[in-house]
């Protein structure tokens, strides 16, 4: 069983773009709580790469001395950005209103990820964008044109980098989303001093406005506990607390789902973390039942697909998830991803019978072709199966989550 308190990581999307405001203000910023993954490291480099200045104290928080809006300078080699979609896609957007020229270069796996969903209403607004998938040379412009652009899929990257070039062009550019996705650009945007109005699905950024340093502190990210959490909930006897978790209702869908599975789950003290919400929970085993997952729910879970398929395999009854066709497209294809556990693709979908809270049989081993949601999903399904189920390629947990194993075997071994 698992019991005890884990910590999770800083939220990896909420990182991202803390790194890249603090880079855009002029002073200093502080930020505590980073995670500390290969993704937002690569975003931290690419910055430095640009003239930033970005230090790790010595509590475990960074300073950011930033460029001011604009001042990004011309790369002197290529950005490796290893697997992290978010860094390629935000970086884009953000060179993209310089004046200046940068090679985005990538892993296997992102460098097989589309970029023209990004590329295209860049390239709408004035920029020059060699390729449509990695390695990707980005010949931006100053002054971009202010558009206004209407998304008809949903992609709070796209959405991200779109208002990250706004920012440095002037006049107004307004981004008007499919489906409500992460508003954490939105949130973060307006915490440094950004001229932004969020108007349900229009937002419309006012650029060449300075913005100011912050001191800002990341709340936990809902993604990676969501594996701790379904651990506990599979696990038999297992009682998990973790403290300072995001809340924020974009990023919620998972949870909502499990509660209708029936799981238990009790969120307290919700209080408010550099304009996130943030809660604690508590996660205890229990019987689940499998539920229908409408693909209304798909962009405010969109990460959280692995680890909801576990938790369903040990469900009564079968779970149908629908609207998945974004997942095709991740760190690897997640429909695919998940059949070794016993889900089964269903047009752009799956569905899976559960066990009813038995132990799987295991016997098995997958390889998480770079992807490291899919490396926890089944390190997590291991937890509770009769025979081991072997992972290839688990350190790609360090992706975003490099104190996973470490975390398990706490709370296994408390
Ligand atoms: C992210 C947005 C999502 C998500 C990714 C992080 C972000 O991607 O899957 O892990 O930080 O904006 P899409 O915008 O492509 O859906």
């Amino acid at each position: 069983m698992l019991r005890g308190s884990a910590a999770v990581p800083g939220d990896k999307s909420i990182s991202h773009r803390a790194l890249i405001l603090a880079a855009l203000a002029v002073g200093r910023s502080r930020i505590a709580g980073l995670n500390p993954g290969a993704d937002v490291a690569a975003t931290a480099a690419a910055l430095r790469a640009m003239g930033a200045r970005i230090e790790a104290e010595g509590d475990g928080a960074w300073t950011v001395d930033g460029v001011g809006v604009g001042g990004l300078l011309q790369p002197e080699a290529p950005l490796a950005l290893g697997n992290s979609g978010t860094s390629a896609r935000l970086l884009a957007g953000l060179i993209a209103a310089h004046p200046i020229r940068a090679e985005l270069t990538g892993d296997a796996s992102l460098s097989a990820r589309p970029m023209a969903r990004v590329a295209a209403p860049l390239r709408r607004i004035g920029a020059r964008i060699l390729g449509d998938r990695l390695p990707l040379t980005i010949e931006g412009l100053y002054p971009l044109v202010p558009a206004r652009h209407r998304l008809d899929f949903p992609s709070a990257q796209v959405k991200s980098a779109l208002l990250l070039a706004a920012l440095n062009t002037p006049g107004v550019t307004e981004v008007v989303e499919a489906a409500p996705t992460r508003d954490h650009s939105e949130r973060m945007l307006s915490l440094f001093g950004a001229q932004i109005e969020v108007d349900g699905p229009r937002i419309a950024l006012r650029g060449e406005a300075a913005i100011r340093p912050q001191h800002l502190s990341i709340p936990g990210d809902p993604s990676a506990a969501a594996f701790l959490a379904v651990a506990a909930l599979i696990v038999p006897g297992s009682e998990v607390r973790i403290e300072g978790m995001g809340v924020n209702p974009t990023r919620m869908g998972l949870y909502e789902i499990l509660a209708e599975m029936g799981a238990d789950i009790a969120f307290s003290g919700p209080r408010t973390l550099s304009g996130e919400p943030v809660a604690d929970i508590v996660v205890r085993h229990g019987p689940l039942r499998g539920v229908d997952v409408s693909a209304g729910i798909a962009p405010r879970m969109i990460d959280d697909y692995p680890a909801l398929t576990v938790a369903a395999a040990f469900a009564a009854g079968t779970t149908r998830m629908r609207g998945l066709a974004e997942l095709r497209l991740k760190e690897s294809d997640r429909i695919a991803a998940m059949a070794p556990l016993g889900a089964r693709e269903d047009g752009d979908g799956l569905s899976i019978a559960g066990s009813g809270g038995a132990p799987l049989a295991g016997g098995f081993s997958v390889d998480a072709r770079h992807d490291h949601r899919v490396a926890m999903a089944y390190a997590v399904a291991g937890l509770r199966s009769r025979e081991p189920i072997g992972v290839a390629g688990m350190d790609s947990a360090r992706t975003s989550f490099p104190g996973f194993a470490a975390a398990l075997a706490g709370l296994a071994a408390s």
